[in-house]
């Protein structure tokens, strides 16, 4: 098959086509991506030699020079991840995540169905989304595929919007599209805007660690490499026309998470016990802020055999080491536009 991965050089697109190029030799894996802030080859330099991986710079959102890719590489399927991701982004610049994750996902269904139209068999549209778009629980219960979308941050909002779009290109025009809805993933190579990174790399330097608001909203975390392998079972094996949601069955309050990975890096780092917790800052509270998500992944384990691999535990520690040791990568993301970013996120 010619797979086209798109936002390959973001962070679970990374860990997917490291996956799919390693594991199907007999593959060819295109990554499109447009290197935002977010994407960043570094992230594929174990891979990026392997003659069945190719790279294309390039925005979803052309219309001109994404046919001609479709057929340079003669591409039989699509695994869409590029995206805007980041929530409180998306609160300060809402246009971004609609030109993005609207307009660019429905310029690639039509690119793909015009591709595919003479010769559909064997093809899929195969689109990633966020546990995100079903909105907000309280203490209790999970979100099934069934539940209702009810999404409340603009990131959110436009993740629903092209779930819909992909949808709905199923049942108007036949598209072979599957839909997969993820909790949140954690894992080497992910932009310290995001709750872990940042804060594993606070840590590190001592400085403030800012929890919004009163730090017990709650998030299900998924090691990523368990996403990865999600997505390729589904890619493979998962029905044309269906979703699939995908946890970790891992549910922590923030300030929990906080108070564990301040205290596995003090002690990787020999710090006296407690020392970091002292950094916790509560800040202001994100707008909009969903309390709590919980997937329950019973379908995709009942019908494709999938379970998480790796305990919490084990997951958190592997990942905290993992950025203490790649200070060079972190220092590589950490550009100019990101202090800027950092400065207004977290003024008081
Ligand atoms: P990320 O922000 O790390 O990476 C996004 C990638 O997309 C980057 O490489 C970026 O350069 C690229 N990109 C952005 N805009 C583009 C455009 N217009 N054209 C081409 N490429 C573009 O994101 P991530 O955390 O790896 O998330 C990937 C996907 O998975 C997203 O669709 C996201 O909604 C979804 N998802 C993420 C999580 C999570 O916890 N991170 C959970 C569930 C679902
Ligand atoms: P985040 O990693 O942005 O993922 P998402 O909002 O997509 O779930 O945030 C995870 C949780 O951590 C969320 O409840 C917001 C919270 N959070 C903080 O308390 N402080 C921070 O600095 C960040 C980035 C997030």
């Amino acid at each position: 098959m010619n797979i086209l991965v798109t936002g390959g050089a973001g962070f679970i697109g990374s860990h997917l086509v490291r996956l799919l190029v390693s594991k199907y030799p007999h593959y060819r894996i295109v990554n499109l991506d447009a290197l935002t802030y977010a994407g960043n080859l570094a992230n594929l330099r174990d891979v990026e030699q392997a003659p069945n991986y190719f790279f294309e710079k390039g925005d979803i959102t052309d219309q001109e020079n994404l046919p001609a890719l479709f057929q340079k590489h003669q591409l039989d399927g699509v695994i869409h991840l590029a995206a805007e991701s980041h929530v409180d982004r998306s609160i300060s610049n809402p246009l971004s995540f609609v030109e993005t994750n609207v307009l660019g996902t429905v310029n690639l269904l039509n690119v793909a169905r015009q591709h595919w139209k003479d010769n559909p068999a064997g093809k899929r549209f195969y689109h990633i989304s966020t546990d995100e778009v079903f909105g907000s629980l309280g203490e209790e219960g999970f979100f099934t595929e069934e539940t209702a979308y009810d999404p409340r941050s603009p990131y959110s909002a436009s993740k629903a919007s092209s779930d819909h779009f992909v949808r709905a290109y199923y049942h108007t025009f036949g598209l072979p599209v599957i839909v997969s809805n993820c909790s949140n993933n954690y894992g080497s190579y992910q932009f310290p805007e995001k709750l872990i990174p940042l804060m594993i790399n606070n840590i590190r330097e001592q400085k403030p660690l800012p929890v919004y608001g009163d730090g017990q909203y709650t998030r299900d975390w998924l090691w990523v490499k368990d996403h990865a392998a999600a997505i390729d079972l589904i890619f493979h094996q998962g029905k044309i026309g269906e979703t699939y949601n995908i946890g970790g069955n891992n549910e922590w309050k923030n300030i929990d998470l906080v108070h564990k990975l301040c205290d596995i890096i003090d002690e990787l780092l020999g710090r006296p016990p407690g020392h970091s917790r002292q950094l916790i800052t509560f800040v202001r509270d994100r707008p909009g802020h969903d309390r709590r998500y919980a997937i329950d992944a019973s379908k995709i384990r009942e019908e494709l055999g999938w379970e998480p691999s790796v305990q919490f535990e084990e997951g958190f520690r592997q990942t905290a080491q993992w950025y203490l040791e790649h200070q060079d990568w972190l220092q590589g993301v950490l550009s100019g536009a990101y202090q800027d970013f950092y400065r207004q996120q977290y003024a008081q």
